[in-house]
Protein backbone atom coordinates (compact mmCIF):
# COMPACT_ATOMS: atom_id res chain seq x y z
CA UNK A 1 0.00 0.00 0.00
CA UNK A 2 1.05 3.51 -0.78
CA UNK A 3 2.73 5.69 1.90
CA UNK A 4 0.64 8.45 2.51
CA UNK A 5 2.61 10.10 4.57
CA UNK A 6 5.83 10.07 2.13
CA UNK A 7 5.28 13.42 -0.43
CA UNK A 8 6.02 11.31 -3.45
CA UNK A 9 3.24 9.10 -3.28
CA UNK A 10 1.42 12.33 -4.15
CA UNK A 11 4.38 13.24 -6.70
CA UNK A 12 4.83 9.76 -8.89
CA UNK A 13 1.91 8.97 -10.16
CA UNK A 14 1.52 12.08 -12.03
CA UNK A 15 4.61 12.65 -13.85
CA UNK A 16 4.68 11.85 -17.74
CA UNK A 17 6.52 9.05 -19.11
CA UNK A 18 6.74 10.77 -22.52
CA UNK A 19 7.16 14.48 -20.88
CA UNK A 20 10.26 16.75 -21.66
CA UNK A 21 12.27 17.25 -18.43
CA UNK A 22 10.67 20.79 -17.60
CA UNK A 23 7.15 19.81 -17.93
CA UNK A 24 8.15 16.80 -15.36
CA UNK A 25 9.82 19.51 -13.32
CA UNK A 26 6.56 21.51 -13.57
CA UNK A 27 4.67 18.72 -12.69
CA UNK A 28 6.29 17.58 -9.77
CA UNK A 29 6.35 20.95 -8.15
CA UNK A 30 2.81 21.68 -8.77
CA UNK A 31 1.93 17.88 -6.82
CA UNK A 32 4.20 18.97 -4.06
CA UNK A 33 2.06 21.68 -3.80
CA UNK A 34 -1.42 20.26 -4.13
CA UNK A 35 -0.32 17.16 -1.80
CA UNK A 36 -1.55 16.60 1.78
CA UNK A 37 0.24 14.10 3.42
CA UNK A 38 -1.60 12.32 6.47
CA UNK A 39 1.00 14.87 8.77
CA UNK A 40 -0.58 17.59 6.82
CA UNK A 41 -3.95 16.02 8.02
CA UNK A 42 -2.78 15.75 11.50
CA UNK A 43 -1.87 19.43 11.76
CA UNK A 44 -5.29 20.58 9.70
CA UNK A 45 -7.39 18.13 12.59
CA UNK A 46 -5.32 20.26 15.05
CA UNK A 47 -6.53 23.35 13.40
CA UNK A 48 -10.36 22.58 13.71
CA UNK A 49 -9.96 21.24 16.92
CA UNK A 50 -8.76 24.72 17.81
CA UNK A 51 -10.72 26.80 16.03
CA UNK A 52 -14.23 24.72 16.99
CA UNK A 53 -13.67 25.01 20.06
CA UNK A 54 -13.13 29.03 20.36
CA UNK A 55 -16.15 29.46 17.85
CA UNK A 56 -18.08 27.38 20.54
CA UNK A 57 -17.19 30.00 23.10
CA UNK A 58 -17.67 32.93 21.20
CA UNK A 59 -17.71 34.68 17.77
CA UNK A 60 -14.39 35.38 16.07
CA UNK A 61 -13.72 35.99 12.44
CA UNK A 62 -10.78 34.17 12.83
CA UNK A 63 -12.20 30.88 13.94
CA UNK A 64 -14.88 28.81 12.89
CA UNK A 65 -18.39 30.46 12.71
CA UNK A 66 -20.12 27.03 15.26
CA UNK A 67 -23.38 28.81 14.77
CA UNK A 68 -25.97 27.44 17.47
CA UNK A 69 -29.16 26.25 15.35
CA UNK A 70 -32.14 26.03 17.98
CA UNK A 71 -32.61 22.39 17.15
CA UNK A 72 -32.64 20.06 19.74
CA UNK A 73 -34.57 17.21 19.60
CA UNK A 74 -33.63 14.07 17.64
CA UNK A 75 -36.02 12.75 15.26
CA UNK A 76 -37.13 9.25 16.28
CA UNK A 77 -38.20 7.79 12.62
CA UNK A 78 -41.63 8.04 14.22
CA UNK A 79 -42.73 11.07 13.05
CA UNK A 80 -45.75 11.36 11.18
CA UNK A 81 -47.66 14.21 8.51
CA UNK A 82 -47.59 16.33 5.25
CA UNK A 83 -45.58 19.14 5.22
CA UNK A 84 -44.41 21.57 2.78
CA UNK A 85 -40.28 22.23 2.90
CA UNK A 86 -38.41 24.71 0.67
CA UNK A 87 -35.46 23.70 0.22
CA UNK A 88 -32.91 26.72 -1.58
CA UNK A 89 -29.36 24.77 -2.41
CA UNK A 90 -26.25 26.02 -4.35
CA UNK A 91 -27.75 25.54 -7.67
CA UNK A 92 -31.31 24.55 -7.57
CA UNK A 93 -34.66 25.23 -5.28
CA UNK A 94 -36.90 22.63 -4.67
CA UNK A 95 -40.12 22.96 -3.38
CA UNK A 96 -41.36 20.00 -1.78
CA UNK A 97 -44.53 18.16 0.17
CA UNK A 98 -42.86 16.29 2.11
CA UNK A 99 -44.90 12.55 3.98
CA UNK A 100 -43.38 11.25 7.17
CA UNK A 101 -45.09 8.07 7.25
CA UNK A 102 -44.17 7.84 11.10
CA UNK A 103 -42.05 4.58 10.06
CA UNK A 104 -38.77 5.93 9.59
CA UNK A 105 -39.91 5.69 5.94
CA UNK A 106 -41.31 9.13 3.55
CA UNK A 107 -42.47 10.21 0.32
CA UNK A 108 -41.91 13.12 -1.24
CA UNK A 109 -43.61 15.13 -4.12
CA UNK A 110 -41.16 17.98 -5.06
CA UNK A 111 -40.40 20.44 -8.01
CA UNK A 112 -37.07 21.22 -8.94
CA UNK A 113 -36.19 24.84 -9.79
CA UNK A 114 -32.44 25.76 -11.52
CA UNK A 115 -31.94 28.87 -9.52
CA UNK A 116 -31.07 31.51 -12.41
CA UNK A 117 -27.91 33.64 -12.72
CA UNK A 118 -30.64 36.78 -12.45
CA UNK A 119 -31.83 35.27 -9.21
CA UNK A 120 -28.78 34.61 -7.66
CA UNK A 121 -27.57 38.08 -8.33
CA UNK A 122 -30.88 40.34 -8.17
CA UNK A 123 -34.46 39.07 -7.63
CA UNK A 124 -33.69 35.74 -5.59
CA UNK A 125 -36.95 36.69 -3.25
CA UNK A 126 -39.26 36.72 -5.56
CA UNK A 127 -37.50 34.21 -7.87
CA UNK A 128 -38.52 31.65 -4.32
CA UNK A 129 -41.72 33.30 -4.22
CA UNK A 130 -43.17 32.75 -7.73
CA UNK A 131 -41.74 28.95 -8.03
CA UNK A 132 -43.52 28.50 -4.67
CA UNK A 133 -46.89 29.78 -6.40
CA UNK A 134 -46.21 28.01 -9.15
CA UNK A 135 -46.05 24.61 -6.88
CA UNK A 136 -48.89 25.06 -4.84
CA UNK A 137 -50.93 26.04 -8.09
CA UNK A 138 -50.09 22.86 -9.95
CA UNK A 139 -50.49 20.72 -6.97
CA UNK A 140 -53.91 22.16 -5.88
CA UNK A 141 -52.36 23.28 -2.32
CA UNK A 142 -53.64 26.53 -2.40
CA UNK A 143 -55.71 26.77 0.50
CA UNK A 144 -59.70 28.10 -0.04
CA UNK A 145 -60.46 31.80 1.50
CA UNK A 146 -60.15 31.69 5.05
CA UNK A 147 -58.09 28.98 5.62
CA UNK A 148 -54.83 29.01 7.72
CA UNK A 149 -51.45 29.79 5.80
CA UNK A 150 -49.66 26.66 4.58
CA UNK A 151 -46.63 25.76 7.67
CA UNK A 152 -43.29 25.24 5.98
CA UNK A 153 -39.85 24.50 6.79
CA UNK A 154 -37.01 26.43 5.09
CA UNK A 155 -33.27 24.68 4.13
CA UNK A 156 -31.53 27.92 3.38
CA UNK A 157 -28.29 26.80 2.33
CA UNK A 158 -25.79 30.00 2.87
CA UNK A 159 -24.53 31.08 6.73
CA UNK A 160 -26.92 32.96 8.62
CA UNK A 161 -26.76 33.36 12.43
CA UNK A 162 -29.81 32.28 13.80
CA UNK A 163 -31.78 34.31 16.51
CA UNK A 164 -34.49 31.72 16.88
CA UNK A 165 -35.85 28.76 15.07
CA UNK A 166 -37.88 30.78 12.11
CA UNK A 167 -35.35 33.25 12.18
CA UNK A 168 -31.45 34.40 11.42
CA UNK A 169 -29.50 37.05 9.68
CA UNK A 170 -27.43 36.61 6.86
CA UNK A 171 -23.90 36.96 8.00
CA UNK A 172 -22.58 36.54 3.98
CA UNK A 173 -23.39 35.70 0.15
CA UNK A 174 -21.33 32.65 -1.38
CA UNK A 175 -20.96 30.07 -3.57
CA UNK A 176 -21.08 33.26 -6.50
CA UNK A 177 -24.74 34.42 -5.19
CA UNK A 178 -24.52 38.55 -4.45
CA UNK A 179 -28.33 39.47 -4.14
CA UNK A 180 -28.19 43.23 -2.70
CA UNK A 181 -29.54 44.35 0.72
CA UNK A 182 -30.09 41.06 2.39
CA UNK A 183 -26.55 40.52 4.46
CA UNK A 184 -26.99 41.43 7.96
CA UNK A 185 -31.09 40.66 7.35
CA UNK A 186 -33.46 38.08 8.48
CA UNK A 187 -33.84 36.14 5.04
CA UNK A 188 -36.86 34.30 6.90
CA UNK A 189 -37.93 38.12 6.58
CA UNK A 190 -36.91 38.97 3.07
CA UNK A 191 -38.58 35.52 1.87
CA UNK A 192 -41.67 36.56 3.79
CA UNK A 193 -42.12 39.73 2.38
CA UNK A 194 -41.85 38.10 -1.28
CA UNK A 195 -44.85 35.53 -0.62
CA UNK A 196 -47.00 38.84 0.73
CA UNK A 197 -45.72 40.44 -2.64
CA UNK A 198 -46.59 37.39 -4.71
CA UNK A 199 -49.84 36.50 -2.83
CA UNK A 200 -48.61 33.11 -1.93
CA UNK A 201 -49.94 31.75 1.84
CA UNK A 202 -47.25 30.18 3.28
CA UNK A 203 -45.80 30.52 6.46
CA UNK A 204 -42.03 29.87 7.21
CA UNK A 205 -41.94 27.75 10.86
CA UNK A 206 -38.63 26.85 10.57
CA UNK A 207 -35.47 27.94 8.67
CA UNK A 208 -32.56 25.63 8.91
CA UNK A 209 -29.08 25.00 6.72
CA UNK A 210 -28.82 22.83 4.19
CA UNK A 211 -26.40 20.64 6.55
CA UNK A 212 -28.77 20.96 9.45
CA UNK A 213 -31.57 18.93 6.81
CA UNK A 214 -29.04 16.55 5.79
CA UNK A 215 -28.50 15.60 9.53
CA UNK A 216 -32.13 15.32 10.28
CA UNK A 217 -33.23 13.41 6.94
CA UNK A 218 -30.32 10.81 7.61
CA UNK A 219 -31.70 10.69 11.23
CA UNK A 220 -35.15 9.66 10.19
CA UNK A 221 -33.91 7.06 8.47
CA UNK A 222 -30.77 6.24 10.78
CA UNK A 223 -31.29 7.69 14.34
CA UNK A 224 -27.82 6.46 15.02
CA UNK A 225 -26.80 9.85 12.49
CA UNK A 226 -24.21 12.10 14.33
CA UNK A 227 -23.55 14.11 12.06
CA UNK A 228 -24.49 15.52 8.18
CA UNK A 229 -22.05 16.75 5.69
CA UNK A 230 -23.06 18.85 2.07
CA UNK A 231 -19.88 17.58 -0.55
CA UNK A 232 -21.76 20.11 -3.46
CA UNK A 233 -21.15 23.20 -4.90
CA UNK A 234 -20.26 23.94 -1.41
CA UNK A 235 -19.24 21.89 1.38
CA UNK A 236 -20.25 22.13 5.22
CA UNK A 237 -21.13 19.90 8.01
CA UNK A 238 -23.67 20.02 11.42
CA UNK A 239 -23.40 17.99 14.47
CA UNK A 240 -24.82 17.11 17.62
CA UNK A 241 -23.45 19.03 20.10
CA UNK A 242 -23.89 18.91 24.12
CA UNK A 243 -25.20 22.17 25.35
CA UNK A 244 -22.77 22.49 28.05
CA UNK A 245 -19.59 22.63 25.47
CA UNK A 246 -21.38 25.43 23.69
CA UNK A 247 -20.50 28.57 25.99
CA UNK A 248 -21.54 30.91 24.04
CA UNK A 249 -25.13 29.85 23.89
CA UNK A 250 -27.21 32.12 26.41
CA UNK A 251 -30.37 30.88 26.05
CA UNK A 252 -31.48 29.18 29.43
CA UNK A 253 -31.91 25.71 29.37
CA UNK A 254 -28.19 24.02 29.16
CA UNK A 255 -29.05 20.63 29.36
CA UNK A 256 -29.62 18.15 26.31
CA UNK A 257 -27.59 18.63 23.10
CA UNK A 258 -28.20 20.87 20.36
CA UNK A 259 -27.26 21.07 16.04
CA UNK A 260 -24.46 22.69 15.53
CA UNK A 261 -23.59 24.61 11.53
CA UNK A 262 -20.16 24.68 11.93
CA UNK A 263 -19.71 26.53 8.42
CA UNK A 264 -16.54 24.96 7.71
CA UNK A 265 -15.61 26.13 4.49
CA UNK A 266 -14.50 29.37 6.13
CA UNK A 267 -11.86 27.43 8.16
CA UNK A 268 -8.16 28.30 7.98
CA UNK A 269 -9.15 31.55 5.85
CA UNK A 270 -5.50 33.20 6.96
CA UNK A 271 -4.36 29.59 5.31
CA UNK A 272 -1.73 28.98 8.01
CA UNK A 273 -2.60 25.11 7.51
CA UNK A 274 -3.84 24.55 4.45
CA UNK A 275 -1.84 23.51 1.33
CA UNK A 276 -3.08 26.87 -0.21
CA UNK A 277 -1.34 27.16 -3.85
CA UNK A 278 -0.99 30.29 -6.43
CA UNK A 279 -3.83 28.53 -8.29
CA UNK A 280 -5.98 28.90 -5.57
CA UNK A 281 -4.84 32.35 -4.95
CA UNK A 282 -5.70 33.11 -8.37
CA UNK A 283 -9.10 32.01 -8.38
CA UNK A 284 -9.50 33.75 -4.53
CA UNK A 285 -8.74 36.83 -5.76
CA UNK A 286 -11.00 37.16 -8.26
CA UNK A 287 -13.39 35.74 -6.11
CA UNK A 288 -16.24 38.05 -4.91
CA UNK A 289 -15.97 36.97 -0.86
CA UNK A 290 -12.26 37.24 -1.39
CA UNK A 291 -10.04 36.26 1.42
CA UNK A 292 -13.09 34.27 2.69
CA UNK A 293 -14.50 30.59 2.25
CA UNK A 294 -10.97 29.26 1.69
CA UNK A 295 -11.00 25.84 2.51
CA UNK A 296 -14.80 25.87 0.36
CA UNK A 297 -12.64 26.79 -2.50
CA UNK A 298 -10.33 23.76 -2.20
CA UNK A 299 -12.17 21.56 -1.96
CA UNK A 300 -16.48 21.97 -3.57
CA UNK A 301 -17.86 21.55 -6.86
CA UNK A 302 -18.00 25.42 -7.71
CA UNK A 303 -14.22 25.67 -7.23
CA UNK A 304 -12.40 22.63 -7.99
CA UNK A 305 -12.49 23.02 -12.03
CA UNK A 306 -11.81 26.66 -11.83
CA UNK A 307 -8.15 26.04 -9.92
CA UNK A 308 -7.99 23.07 -12.08
CA UNK A 309 -7.82 25.59 -15.09
CA UNK A 310 -5.53 27.72 -13.54
CA UNK A 311 -3.51 24.66 -12.88
CA UNK A 312 -3.35 23.98 -16.34
CA UNK A 313 -3.32 27.73 -18.02
CA UNK A 314 -0.24 28.00 -15.85
CA UNK A 315 1.50 25.05 -17.78
CA UNK A 316 0.50 26.44 -21.24
CA UNK A 317 1.57 29.61 -20.50
CA UNK A 318 4.79 28.13 -20.25
CA UNK A 319 4.31 26.65 -23.74
CA UNK A 320 4.73 23.50 -22.24
CA UNK A 321 1.41 21.70 -23.36
CA UNK A 322 -1.23 22.49 -25.95
CA UNK A 323 1.89 23.82 -27.91
CA UNK A 324 1.35 26.79 -25.67
CA UNK A 325 -1.98 27.97 -27.01
CA UNK A 326 -5.32 28.04 -25.26
CA UNK A 327 -8.71 28.68 -26.55
CA UNK A 328 -11.45 31.55 -26.20
CA UNK A 329 -13.41 29.30 -24.15
CA UNK A 330 -10.57 27.97 -22.08
CA UNK A 331 -9.44 31.62 -21.30
CA UNK A 332 -12.54 32.56 -19.74
CA UNK A 333 -13.27 31.74 -15.53
CA UNK A 334 -15.14 28.88 -14.87
CA UNK A 335 -15.13 27.38 -18.06
CA UNK A 336 -13.52 24.54 -17.09
CA UNK A 337 -16.42 22.53 -14.60
CA UNK A 338 -16.25 20.51 -12.80
CA UNK A 339 -17.86 18.07 -13.98
CA UNK A 340 -15.35 17.69 -16.99
CA UNK A 341 -13.27 16.90 -13.80
CA UNK A 342 -14.84 13.59 -13.28
CA UNK A 343 -15.18 12.66 -16.25
CA UNK A 344 -11.42 13.25 -17.07
CA UNK A 345 -10.62 11.54 -13.69
CA UNK A 346 -12.68 8.72 -14.68
CA UNK A 347 -10.75 8.21 -18.40
CA UNK A 348 -8.72 5.06 -18.06
CA UNK A 349 -8.23 4.46 -21.95
CA UNK A 350 -5.61 4.14 -23.88
CA UNK A 351 -5.92 7.13 -25.99
CA UNK A 352 -7.50 9.04 -22.84
CA UNK A 353 -10.34 9.98 -25.62
CA UNK A 354 -13.04 11.01 -23.17
CA UNK A 355 -10.27 14.26 -21.71
CA UNK A 356 -9.89 14.38 -25.79
CA UNK A 357 -13.58 15.34 -26.28
CA UNK A 358 -13.56 17.66 -23.13
CA UNK A 359 -10.75 19.43 -24.39
CA UNK A 360 -11.31 19.26 -27.78
CA UNK A 361 -14.95 19.37 -29.15
CA UNK A 362 -16.28 21.00 -25.75
CA UNK A 363 -13.38 23.94 -24.48
CA UNK A 364 -11.89 24.20 -28.71
CA UNK A 365 -8.24 23.05 -27.72
CA UNK A 366 -7.14 21.92 -31.04
CA UNK A 367 -5.54 19.69 -31.23
CA UNK A 368 -4.00 17.62 -28.39
CA UNK A 369 -1.55 15.04 -28.21
CA UNK A 370 -2.00 11.92 -25.47
CA UNK A 371 1.05 13.70 -23.94
CA UNK A 372 -1.42 16.73 -23.50
CA UNK A 373 -4.11 14.91 -22.20
CA UNK A 374 -2.38 12.88 -19.79
CA UNK A 375 -1.19 16.05 -18.18
CA UNK A 376 -4.32 17.87 -17.96
CA UNK A 377 -5.55 14.07 -16.45
CA UNK A 378 -3.00 14.31 -14.12
CA UNK A 379 -3.39 17.94 -12.70
CA UNK A 380 -7.23 17.18 -12.73
CA UNK A 381 -6.22 14.12 -10.23
CA UNK A 382 -3.90 15.96 -7.98
CA UNK A 383 -6.59 18.56 -7.40
CA UNK A 384 -9.16 16.27 -6.70
CA UNK A 385 -7.09 13.94 -4.29
CA UNK A 386 -6.19 16.74 -2.45
CA UNK A 387 -10.34 17.77 -1.87
CA UNK A 388 -11.25 14.45 -1.10
CA UNK A 389 -8.17 14.74 1.19
CA UNK A 390 -9.28 17.63 2.79
CA UNK A 391 -12.61 16.42 3.08
CA UNK A 392 -12.05 13.60 4.95
CA UNK A 393 -9.48 15.74 7.23
CA UNK A 394 -12.53 17.99 8.16
CA UNK A 395 -14.67 14.92 9.20
CA UNK A 396 -12.25 13.41 10.76
CA UNK A 397 -11.98 16.15 13.26
CA UNK A 398 -15.63 16.38 13.76
CA UNK A 399 -16.00 12.88 14.77
CA UNK A 400 -13.02 13.19 16.66
CA UNK A 401 -14.09 16.07 18.55
CA UNK A 402 -16.68 13.82 20.00
CA UNK A 403 -14.83 10.53 20.90
CA UNK A 404 -17.36 8.82 23.25
CA UNK A 405 -19.77 8.71 20.23
CA UNK A 406 -17.48 6.82 18.36
CA UNK A 407 -17.68 3.53 20.64
CA UNK A 408 -21.00 2.74 19.23
CA UNK A 409 -22.46 2.94 15.68
CA UNK A 410 -22.55 6.10 13.87
CA UNK A 411 -24.12 7.16 10.50
CA UNK A 412 -23.25 10.29 8.68
CA UNK A 413 -25.92 11.88 6.30
CA UNK A 414 -24.36 13.05 3.00
CA UNK A 415 -25.40 14.96 0.18
CA UNK A 416 -24.08 16.92 -2.67
CA UNK A 417 -22.70 16.83 -6.11
CA UNK A 418 -18.86 16.06 -5.48
CA UNK A 419 -20.08 13.14 -2.71
CA UNK A 420 -22.55 11.42 -5.68
CA UNK A 421 -20.23 12.22 -8.87
CA UNK A 422 -16.96 12.33 -8.06
CA UNK A 423 -14.93 9.30 -9.18
CA UNK A 424 -14.71 7.22 -5.79
CA UNK A 425 -15.14 10.23 -3.40
CA UNK A 426 -17.26 7.97 -0.83
CA UNK A 427 -14.63 4.85 -1.22
CA UNK A 428 -11.85 7.55 -0.81
CA UNK A 429 -13.41 9.31 2.46
CA UNK A 430 -13.63 5.29 3.85
CA UNK A 431 -9.86 4.97 3.06
CA UNK A 432 -8.03 8.42 4.32
CA UNK A 433 -10.38 8.52 7.03
CA UNK A 434 -9.48 5.20 8.46
CA UNK A 435 -5.67 6.58 9.20
CA UNK A 436 -6.78 8.85 11.23
CA UNK A 437 -10.26 7.24 13.09
CA UNK A 438 -8.98 4.01 13.00
CA UNK A 439 -9.33 0.85 11.01
CA UNK A 440 -11.66 -0.48 13.38
CA UNK A 441 -14.11 2.26 13.82
CA UNK A 442 -14.18 3.09 10.04
CA UNK A 443 -14.55 -0.62 9.19
CA UNK A 444 -16.91 -2.09 11.65
CA UNK A 445 -19.07 1.14 12.94
CA UNK A 446 -19.18 4.25 10.28
CA UNK A 447 -22.00 4.57 7.92
CA UNK A 448 -21.99 7.37 5.39
CA UNK A 449 -25.32 7.38 4.00
CA UNK A 450 -26.36 9.46 0.48
CA UNK A 451 -29.22 11.72 2.54
CA UNK A 452 -31.21 10.75 -0.35
CA UNK A 453 -34.11 13.24 -1.61
CA UNK A 454 -32.36 16.45 -0.35
CA UNK A 455 -32.42 18.20 2.68
CA UNK A 456 -36.51 18.89 2.22
CA UNK A 457 -37.32 15.70 4.65
CA UNK A 458 -35.21 17.55 7.32
CA UNK A 459 -37.08 20.95 6.81
CA UNK A 460 -40.21 19.00 7.18
CA UNK A 461 -38.96 17.22 10.57
CA UNK A 462 -37.71 20.34 12.20
CA UNK A 463 -40.96 22.19 10.85
CA UNK A 464 -42.92 19.71 12.48
CA UNK A 465 -41.48 19.54 15.73
CA UNK A 466 -41.97 23.17 15.95
CA UNK A 467 -45.33 23.11 14.37
CA UNK A 468 -47.19 19.97 15.91
CA UNK A 469 -50.79 20.66 15.41
CA UNK A 470 -50.12 21.99 11.96
CA UNK A 471 -50.36 19.62 8.79
CA UNK A 472 -50.49 20.33 5.02
C1 LIG B 1 -29.33 18.94 -2.12
C2 LIG B 1 -29.88 19.40 -0.80
O1 LIG B 1 -29.69 17.65 -2.43
O2 LIG B 1 -27.94 19.08 -2.07
C3 LIG B 1 -29.58 20.88 -0.65
O3 LIG B 1 -31.25 19.15 -0.76
C4 LIG B 1 -28.10 21.06 -0.73
O4 LIG B 1 -30.10 21.35 0.55
C5 LIG B 1 -27.57 20.45 -2.01
O5 LIG B 1 -27.77 22.43 -0.66
C6 LIG B 1 -26.09 20.51 -2.11
O6 LIG B 1 -25.70 19.97 -3.31
P1 LIG B 1 -25.26 20.86 -4.56
O7 LIG B 1 -24.35 19.95 -5.29
O8 LIG B 1 -26.52 21.20 -5.28
O9 LIG B 1 -24.62 22.05 -3.95
C1 LIG C 1 -21.71 27.22 1.91
C2 LIG C 1 -22.66 27.86 2.93
C3 LIG C 1 -23.17 26.83 3.91
C4 LIG C 1 -23.73 25.62 3.17
C5 LIG C 1 -22.69 25.06 2.22
C6 LIG C 1 -23.17 23.84 1.44
O1 LIG C 1 -20.55 26.84 2.56
O2 LIG C 1 -22.00 28.88 3.63
O3 LIG C 1 -24.17 27.40 4.73
O4 LIG C 1 -24.11 24.66 4.11
O5 LIG C 1 -22.31 26.06 1.30
O6 LIG C 1 -24.27 24.14 0.64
Amino acid sequence: MADTNDINTFIEPYLVPDGSKELNENLKSMAASFAVTDDKIREIIIGFHESMKTGLDHDDDNALPMIPTFVRGRPTGKEKGTYLALDLGGTNLRVCQVTLNGDTTYSLVQQKFTITQEAKESHLWDFIAECVGVFLEEHGLIPAPGERTIPCGYTFSFPIFQTSISSGNLSMWNKSFTVPNSVGRDVVNLTQSAFQRHHVPVEVVAVLNDTVGTLMTSGYSHPDTQMGIIFGTGTNAAYWERMENISKWKGEDRTGEMVVNLEWGAFDNATRVLPYTMHDNKLNRKSPNHGLQVFEKMISGLFLGEVARNAILSLVDQRLVFEGQSSEIMNKSYTFDTAYMSQIVADDSSDLHVVKTVLESTLDILPTTLTDRLVVKNVCGMIGTRGVRLSAAAMSAVLLARPELMESEISVGIDGSMYQFYPNFEQDLYKVSRVFLGEDFVDNRLKLHLAKDGSGVGAAIVAMTVDRDRSI
